[in-house]
């Protein structure tokens, strides 16, 4: 049996055939790390007009949406997450002109824009907190930023014991204008990410002009950096665990410590995490977003938070529109455990009215085509380098292709990371010399950090920087296995990663998946190494079997939509293979 052939142009666009206001319900967003998609310059970081350049591949891919990561004026301490200006774009990039350009072409595409905010912290080179490390304790400047006394006779110590999530301390001093040593201020992350104070009423006003400011310039909605993070708990109580970018689900964390119920205030949990005064700020952001009188503009949370209920609450119908689903990207490619955080996450998302999102990979993890190929029962690393063991290439391969066939058939809406479509791997032997995360530095390289899922996207086999600029800048070394990988091996080849990409999304916007509802189908339910389930919806029903077993198994009755690798001359479905039949 041979694979689906390459699709040519997609379905009807989801706006021709439903409710546009809801198109964020069923989407896929094609998440677009800036600095390493398209050079146009050729200074070696993408930019802007690289990405406007290039939109016509994601028309083409059939996606719906972009997500971008941050764009504006940062002295990139943590690659943008450290925002010096919110209503600006950095040189590196291009300039204000070039968003609007990008914006408009996306636009002119039937593609929304959804651009990254980060309210949680700024830059230390935010006007803001350059006034406040100059302006005395207790002073107005200050109040914008969390400062605090330290302990000890001379202040030393630090106002808590809290940890950066980078490593490290989560408290940095400063010396006063007279220069004696001085307050300390909170960083959940880098030094030079300064936490915000969301007590004051000026940076709660600062931040719905800033949605105003890009809402006024277009943009289709907001992706919400650690949206869990902006308000802390009174007081400030010590809490000495680790702090980890991605939470600890595995050691079953945050969920185990909350002694208060799922629900109220009585919750105890971290004291920098999830706090219920968190979503009286995202209920006032609706309410800028609403004002436009234009239903189709969301928020989407990045929240660590456990358990999936605690997540939903950040999606209820007064607060955000979707929230990343990290249960999913966290889940070990067992079967049991991919049905019970299907099945989990559909609930808890449907108990608010909400749909469920879906995400395998990010900017944030290694690359879920790396991941896969990892023993399935160890820890998820942060970061592979040259020393650790690798990935089995083939296998995490073949295994990301039948997991990404099970989750873009999933009801609700999927996030994909750039260079996915094309099966990238991490890159797992950058030299520690090139390394950017300051997780590595604060760890003092411990954690190898995010570096490896970030290489800039190989666009040709031949050619400067593999196509991604005209010279052969990159500002990370592109590994050797990505020139085979590259857009233009790929495109028009039957079974190639890209080709797949575009098929399921071609069958996934023709049977309308995303609007589905999901049904487990019982004929599996004595096959352990099986993910198996209808999606039923306005055009039908699509059976979806996914095989992590190493036996074939038998295809449900009806017409094979695709496979995401062949299956056997008999029709049988073999090991991590995902299968799409309409029934
Ligand atoms: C989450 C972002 O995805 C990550 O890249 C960043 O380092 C932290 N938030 C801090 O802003």
């Amino acid at each position: 049996m041979t694979l689906t052939s390459p699709s040519t142009a997609p379905a009807a666009r989801p706006s021709e055939t439903t409710d546009p206001g809801a198109w964020w319900r069923h989407a896929v967003i094609y998440q677009i790390y800036p600095r390493s998609w398209v050079d146009r310059d050729g200074d070696g970081v993408g930019d802007l007009p690289g990405v406007t350049a290039r939109l016509s591949y994601l028309r083409d891919l059939g996606v719906d949406a972009v997500w971008l990561s941050p764009f504006y004026p940062s002295p990139q301490a943590d690659a943008g997450y450290d925002v010096a200006d919110y209503r600006d774009v950095d040189p590196l990039f291009g300039t204000l002109a070039d968003a609007d350009a990008m914006f408009a072409r996306a636009h002119e595409l039937g593609l929304k824009v959804i651009v990254d905010l980060v309210p949680n912290h700024s830059s230390d080179e935010h006007v803001w907190f350059r006034a406040a490390v100059s302006a005395p304790e207790g002073s107005p400047e200050r109040e914008r930023y969390i400062f605090q006394n330290g302990w000890g006779p001379n202040g030393d110590l630090p106002p808590n014991n809290w940890k950066s999530v980078f490593g490290g301390g989560a408290w940095t001093r400063v010396s006063e204008p007279d220069g004696t040593p001085g307050q300390w201020y909170l960083h959940l992350f880098d030094t030079r990410q300064p936490d915000f104070n969301w007590d004051s009423l000026e940076v709660r006003a600062e931040f719905e002009s800033v949605l105003r400011f890009w809402l006024d310039r277009g943009v289709d909605g907001f992706r919400v950096d650690v949206a869990h993070g902006l308000v802390k708990q009174a007081g400030l109580p010590d809490w000495g665990e680790e702090q980890e970018l991605l939470g600890r689900p595995e050691d079953g964390d945050v969920a185990d410590q909350r002694s208060g119920g799922l629900d109220g205030d009585a919750v105890k949990g971290p004291p920098m995490w999830d706090q219920d005064g968190v979503h009286e700020i995202y209920e006032q952001w609706r309410k800028v977003l609403d004002s436009y009188g234009r239903p189709d503009r969301i928020l989407c949370a990045e929240a660590w938070v456990e358990p999936a209920e605690r997540a939903a609450r950040y999606v209820r119908p007064a607060e955000m529109n979707q929230a990343f689903n990290f249960d999913f990207l966290q889940c070990p490619w067992k079967a049991a455990q991919l049905t019970a955080v299907i099945d989990h996450s559909l609930a808890a998302a449907g108990s608010v009215g909400a749909p469920s999102t879906w995400v395998l990979s990010n900017h944030d993890v290694v690359r879920h085509a790396s991941r896969l190929g990892l023993s399935q029962d160890e820890r998820r690393p942060n970061g592979i380098g040259a020393d650790d063991v690798q990935p089995d290439r083939e296998l995490g391969l073949r295994r990301a292709r039948a997991a990404t066939a099970l989750m873009l058939a999933l009801p609700g809406a999927s996030y994909i990371y750039q260079g996915e479509e094309l099966g990238l791997p991490d890159s797992t032997d950058l030299p520690d010399e090139v390394r950017q995360d300051p997780t590595f530095v604060r760890s003092r390289g411990v954690e190898l950090g995010r570096d490896g899922c970030r290489v800039p996207m190989p666009w040709t086999k031949a050619g400067p920087s593999l196509g991604f600029g005209p010279s052969e800048a990159a500002w990370l070394p592109q590994p050797a296995c990505y020139a085979d990988l590259a857009v233009d091996q790929q495109v028009g080849r039957v079974g190639s990663t890209l080709e797949l990409y575009r098929s399921m999304l071609s069958v996934r916007r023709g049977h309308r998946l995303g609007e589905g509802s999901l049904r487990w189908l019982e004929a599996y339910a004595d096959q352990p190494d099986v993910v198996a389930f209808a999606n039923d919806g306005a055009q039908g029903s699509v059976t979806v079997v996914t095989n992590l077993g190493a036996t074939f198994v038998s295809p449900p009755v009806g017409t094979v939509l695709l496979s995401s690798d062949e299956l056997d001359a008999a029709g049988g479905i073999p090991t991590d293979t995902t299968v799409w039949v309409r029934s």
